[in-house]
């Protein structure tokens, strides 16, 4: 059964002052902590098993704000990462909680929003051996690890940051791989920056000829919240949707219900203590209008869901 990791550690060192005292995972995306968004997208995943992997001084915080997860139907449990020495640490950290499971690690800071989000995850869930990654098309993919990708859809390179980007698929911070992610980890070695790069251990994969590429469409947002501009506009950006629709963006509360991880009676429990804020009054109307897929969980998801 694959296992969910979501990396929240890290320096945040854009976002200061923001991040001097505050995990950058925590800070507010419009109505709710950044975490609430990579966690969704793993509960939709099908996901309840998850790892969340922080900073030594702010483990503290991320356990007052998620528990051990049972309130939301899930088993969460927490690793420490003492210096941020690269995404591929997130494996190492993760391998004796992983016993050689599949994973989707996902990074904190990472938003995705979308119709057919949760029925790509599942097509990649449904692949056992080797890694999935998920691309999106992006206007300036420079800040990104880039995957050149022919014409059948396959990937046939992978570069870290490039100068002179060879595409504009740019590759999201959610990665599907097989049991084997650990040990690949565990063999490679820093780039000139000092670190694992992520790239390199998806290009291991690409060489074995074991990596598929997932590009997200034109319907699909993906957003970046690494700079105090880019963090306003992803708040904007949920602010506008939710106004719009009455319907939350990665709510995990709703989610668990949804998805039949918690009953009513404990999402009214849940939503109690949060009435002031008109979040727990929105889990009130949820409740109150019924499980049926009138949302954007309609589809795939809803059938396997209500099905
Ligand atoms: O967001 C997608 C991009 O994420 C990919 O396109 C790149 O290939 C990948 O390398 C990564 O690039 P970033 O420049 O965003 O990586 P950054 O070092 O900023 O780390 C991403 C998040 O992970 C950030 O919220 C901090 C956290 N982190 C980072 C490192 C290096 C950790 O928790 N521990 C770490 O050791």
């Amino acid at each position: 059964m694959r296992r969910g990791i979501i990396l929240a550690g890290g320096a945040a060192t854009r976002l200061y002052p923001l991040t001097l005292t505050v995990s950058k995972q925590l800070m507010p995306v419009y109505d709710k902590p950044m975490i609430y968004y990579p966690l969704s997208v793993l509960m939709l995943a099908g996901l309840r098993e998850i790892l969340i992997i922080t900073t030594p001084h702010d483990a503290a915080a991320f356990q007052r704000l998620l528990g051990d997860g049972s309130r939301l139907g899930l088993a969460i449990d927490y690793a420490v990462q003492p210096e941020p020495a690269g995404l591929p640490q997130a494996y190492l950290l993760a391998e004796p909680w992983l016993k050689g499971a599949p994973s989707a690690l996902i990074l904190g800071d990472n938003i995705f929003y979308g119709n057919g989000f949760p029925a790509m995850l599942r097509a990649a869930d449904a692949r056992d051996e080797g890694a999935t990654l998920f691309t999106y098309t992006v206007a300036d993919p420079r800040a990104y690890g880039v995957a050149e990708i022919d014409a059948h859809g396959r990937v046939t390179g992978l570069e870290e940051k490039p100068v002179v980007p060879r595409s504009t698929h740019a590759v999201t911070g959610l990665y599907y791989c097989d049991g084997e992610a650990p040990s690949r980890a565990a063999a490679l070695t820093p780039s000139p920056r000092g670190e694992l790069e992520i790239t390199d251990l998806l290009r291991g994969y690409l060489a074995d000829r074991r990596l598929a590429a997932a590009p997200l469409g034109r319907g699909i947002a993906w957003l970046d919240t690494g700079t105090h501009a880019s963090l306003l506009d992803a708040a904007h950006y949920v602010r506008i949707v939710e106004e719009r629709q009455g319907l939350k963006i990665g709510c995990p509360e709703e989610i668990a219900w949804r998805l039949g991880f918690i009953d009513d009676e404990a999402l009214d429990a849940l939503a109690r203590p949060l009435l002031k804020s008109g979040y727990g009054a929105y889990l009130l109307r949820q409740l109150a209008a019924g499980r049926a897929p009138r949302t954007a969980m309609a589809g795939p998801l809803a059938a396997h869901v209500h099905g």
